[in-house]
C-alpha cells in the first residue's frame, strides 16, 4: 500500500473502530459483529505496523497494550480526591438528610448512584484527547497508570468535543470475566484472585499494560473533578454531559426528593444486586444541585453534600465438614472451619476462622452443622454462628486434642491465655512456621520463597533452621517439583541479596517472642549490631524507649539459649548482615484491608502488644483512633472487649479478631 493510500485507510479505520467502541463498550448497543471489530483492529494493527511513523497514542490499536513500564510515576491530583462518610443504616440515612436539610434548606433533590466495587481513577483529557489516568493513591498523591487505563475500551481516547476535562469513575472488571479469569488462573496452576475488585486493581497495577488488556476491565464515570469552558448546575446535568461526549455512566442512577424515597432504592437494590453483571458494595447519595454542594462543603476527609449506603455483609448458610487444627510458629493451636464451599461477596469460601476452642464451645460448634458465615470487612470468612435447628442427629461433637496433631507432645494452656499451645520447642510445625515467618514480607522478605516452597525445602529435609536457608545447593533444589533452572537461579539470587538486610529484618525474622517488626527496628536502631544487643542485660533493655518488661525478659532468654549463640555465628559465617544499616526505605503501601481506614483497638491481644499492633496498621496506611463512632471504619477487639465493641456492634461496624488481624498484618 502506497503512503498516503496507507495514511488515509488508518483514518478511516479509527474512525470506525471508535464508533463501534462507543456504541458497543458505552452505549452497550453494537453496531457491528464482533469479528468485524476485530478484523478491522487486525488491518489497523497491520498497517501501522508497515508505517510505524502513522502510530499515535491515541489510536485504538493502544487497546491491546503497549510497551511494560519500569515503574508507575506518581502523580499529583489537581483537586484531590476525597472519599465518602459511610451510612449503613435507614437510620444514619435520614440523620444525613436532616443534616443537609438543615443546612440548605427543603429544596433538595437527590442523585443516587450504584457504587461500584472497584478501583476509583482519575481521567485527565486535554483538548478532548485522554492524557493521563491515575489511581485514587491517598487521594493527593496516585500513581500514573495511563497505559493501563488505555487498554480500557468503554474509556474514550478522543471526546466528541474538544475538551478540558478531568473525570473520575470506578474500574472494575464484570463478574463474568472475572470468573473467566479465575478459571484460567486455576488451570495454570495459580493463585486466584479473592474478588473482581482485586483482579481489578491488581490488572491495573501490572507494570505490562499487554496484562491489562486481556483483561476485560470496564468502568463506569460518576463525577468531575474539574472541567472548562462550560457552567453546570448540577450533578445529573454534568453525568448526562459526560455520557454525550463519550463516557459510560451507569444507567441505573436515579433522581428523588425525598429520603424515604432514597431509603427504597437502597433496599431495592440489595435484593437485585445479586443480578448484576457486575458487583457492587452499596448506594451513594448525592445532593443534586451544584450551589447545594457548594454550600455544604467538605469535612476534612469527605463531602458533606454525599454519602456511600454500605450493604450488609452478606452471610450465607453452608455446612461445616471438619475441623481443622494448625500450629503456629508460637505453637499455638488454632482452629479451622473447613466447609462445603460455597460463594460469599464475590468469591467461593471454602473456609473460615473459628478463632479458639472457647469460641467453639461457646457457639456449640458440632461437626456437620450448618453454619452462618460472612466475611469480615468484605474479606476474611469467618462462622458466625451455627444453627442448630436444621439439626438431623447425624452431627458429631468435636473435642479440641490434648496432643499437638504435629508432635504429638502434650498442649498446654499457659495462665491467662484462650489458647492451646504446644510448648514443644522441636516441634516440626512451629519450626516450618517459623522458617516461614522469617523468609516472610516484613521479615527478611526473600523473594519467590514463600509458604509452598519452604514447605518443600522442609519436608526434603533440605532446612531445618534459618541458617540452612543460606546453605541451600543449586543441584538440591532443581529436584523439587517445580523447579526450573531459571527459579532456582531467581531464588539463589533473592536468598544472597538478602545476606545484606538491616539487622532489624533478621531480628524480627528469629521470632523472639514479643518481638515485633517495630520493636525489631527500635532495638537495632539502639544496639546496632546483634552482638551488643545479645549482651544487653534486662535493664538496659528496659531503658529503651518502647521496651517494656515482657519483652525485655523474653529477649535476654533467647540470648542466653546456647544453640541462638550457636545459630548466629553460623549466620556471620554464611556472610548475613548481623548490624543495622541505616534507615530502610518504607516500602509502597499496597493494597489491605487497613489502608485509609480509622481503626480502633480494645480489649486484650495476646500475641502483640497495643502498641505494636498500633505500629503495624499504621504500616498499613491505617489510622488508629481512641473511641469508636461512625467515622471508625473498624475495629480489632482482643480478650474481655467491652463498651467499645459494644458500640462497634451497634454501629454496625466491622470486627476484627486477634487472629484476623495478625492474618492481615502478615504475623500469621
Ligand atoms: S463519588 C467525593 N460515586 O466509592 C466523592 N464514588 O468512598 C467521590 N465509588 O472512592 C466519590 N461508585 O471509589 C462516587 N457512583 C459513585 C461511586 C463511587 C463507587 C467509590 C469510589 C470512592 C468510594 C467512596
Amino acid at each position: 500500500m502506497e503512503r498516503t493510500e496507507a495514511q488515509k485507510r488508518v483514518k478511516e479505520l479509527r474512525e470506525r473502530l471508535e464508533e463501534y467502541g462507543y456504541h458497543y463498550y458505552v452505549l452497550d448497543a453494537p453496531l457491528v459483529s464482533d469479528a468485524e471489530y476485530d478484523r478491522v483492529m487486525k488491518e489497523l494493527i497491520s498497517i501501522e505496523e508497515e508505517y510505524p511513523d502513522l502510530i499515535s497514542d491515541d489510536s485504538p490499536s493502544v487497546r491491546v497494550g503497549g510497551k511494560p513500564l519500569p515503574f508507575f510515576e506518581k502523580v499529583e491530583h489537581q483537586t484531590p480526591m476525597l472519599s465518602l462518610g459511610n451510612a449503613f443504616s435507614a437510620d444514619d440515612l435520614r440523620d444525613f438528610d436532616r443534616r443537609v436539610r438543615q443546612a440548605v434548606g427543603d429544596e433538595i433533590s437527590y442523585t443516587c448512584e450504584l457504587k461500584i466495587d472497584g478501583l476509583a481513577v482519575s481521567l485527565l483529557y486535554e483538548n478532548g484527547r485522554f492524557v493521563r489516568g491515575a489511581t485514587r493513591g491517598d487521594g493527593t498523591i496516585g500513581e500514573n497508570i495511563t497505559a493501563n487505563l488505555k487498554t480500557i475500551p468503554a474509556i474514550p481516547l478522543r471526546l466528541k468535543e474538544a475538551i478540558e476535562v478531568e473525570v473520575r469513575g470506578e474500574a472494575f472488571m464484570p463478574k463474568l470475566s472475572f470468573e473467566r479469569l479465575n478459571d484460567e488462573k486455576l488451570k495454570a496452576g495459580e493463585e486466584k484472585f479473592a474478588n473482581p475488585r482485586n483482579a481489578a486493581a491488581g490488572s491495573l497495577r501490572q507494570l505490562d499494560p499487554k496484562i491489562a488488556a486481556k483483561r476485560s476491565l470496564s468502568i463506569f464515570v460518576y463525577g468531575i473533578g474539574s472541567l472548562q469552558g462550560k457552567e453546570l448546575s448540577s450533578h445529573f446535568e454534568g453525568i448526562s454531559y459526560l455520557r454525550e461526549v463519550g463516557f459510560k455512566t451507569n444507567e441505573e442512577s436515579r433522581h428523588y426528593q425525598y429520603i424515604d424515597e432514597v431509603i427504597a432504592f437502597t433496599e431495592e437494590w440489595l435484593e437485585k444486586r445479586a443480578d448484576l453483571p457486575y458487583d457492587i458494595d452499596g448506594i451513594v447519595i448525592k445532593v443534586d444541585s451544584l450551589s447545594q454542594q457548594k454550600e455544604l462543603g467538605f469535612t476534612a476527609k469527605s463531602p458533606r453534600w454525599a454519602i456511600a449506603y454500605k450493604f450488609p455483609a452478606e452471610e450465607v448458610v453452608t455446612t461445616l465438614l471438619d475441623i481443622e487444627l494448625s500450629i503456629g510458629r508460637t505453637g499455638v493451636i488454632t482452629p479451622t472451619a473447613i466447609l462445603k464451599p460455597v460463594q460469599v461477596a464475590g468469591s467461593i469460601v471454602k473456609r473460615a476462622s473459628l478463632h479458639n476452642e472457647d469460641l467453639i464451645r461457646e457457639k456449640d460448634v458440632k461437626l456437620g452443622d450448618s453454619v452462618v458465615i460472612k466475611k469480615a470487612g468484605d474479606i476474611i470468612p469467618e462462622v458466625v454462628n451455627v444453627l442448630p435447628e436444621l439439626r438431623d442427629g447425624t452431627q458429631l461433637d468435636f473435642s479440641m486434642p490434648t496432643q499437638c496433631p504435629a508432635c504429638e507432645s502434650e498442649l498446654v494452656r499457659l495462665e491467662g491465655e484462650v489458647a492451646l499451645r504446644c510448648i514443644n520447642p522441636q516441634c516440626p510445625a512451629q519450626i516450618r512456621e517459623g522458617l516461614i515467618h522469617f523468609v516472610s514480607r516484613n521479615a527478611m522478605n526473600i523473594d519467590g520463597l514463600g509458604e509452598k516452597v519452604i514447605s518443600q525445602l522442609f519436608d526434603h529435609e533440605l532446612i531445618r533452621d534459618v541458617a540452612d536457608i543460606y546453605k541451600l545447593q543449586r543441584k538440591e533444589l532443581l529436584e523439587l517439583e517445580r523447579m526450573g533452572e531459571k527459579s532456582v537461579d531467581n531464588l539463589l539470587e533473592a536468598i544472597e541479596a538478602t545476606k545484606s538486610n538491616s539487622l532489624e529484618r533478621l531480628l524480627f525474622g528469629l521470632g523472639i517472642r514479643f518481638v515485633g517488626a517495630k520493636a525489631a527496628k527500635t532495638l537495632a536502631i539502639e544496639f546496632k549490631t546483634i552482638e551488643k544487643l545479645s549482651q544487653a542485660t534486662k535493664e538496659e533493655l528496659e531503658a529503651v524507649n518502647e521496651i517494656g518488661e515482657k519483652m525485655a525478659s523474653s529477649l535476654v532468654r533467647y540470648f542466653k539459649k546456647p544453640e541462638v549463640s550457636a545459630l548466629i555465628e553460623e549466620l556471620r559465617q554464611l556472610g548475613v548482615n548481623l548490624s543495622y544499616t541505616g534507615p530502610v526505605n518504607v516500602a509502597q503501601v499496597t493494597d489491605n484491608p487497613f489502608k485509609d481506614k480509622t481503626v480502633v483497638l480494645t480489649g486484650k491481644l495476646h500475641q502483640l502488644s497495643r502498641d505494636e499492633a498500633k505500629d503495624a496498621i499504621e504500616a498499613l496506611g491505617g489510622k488508629v483512633t481512641g473511641s469508636v463512632s461512625k467515622k471508625t471504619d473498624l475495629v480489632v477487639a482482643g480478650e474481655d472487649a467491652g463498651s467499645k465493641l459494644k458500640k462497634a456492634e451497634e454501629l454496625n461496624i466491622t470486627v476484627l479478631d486477634e487472629i484476623q488481624l495478625l492474618e492481615i498484618i502478615g504475623q500469621k
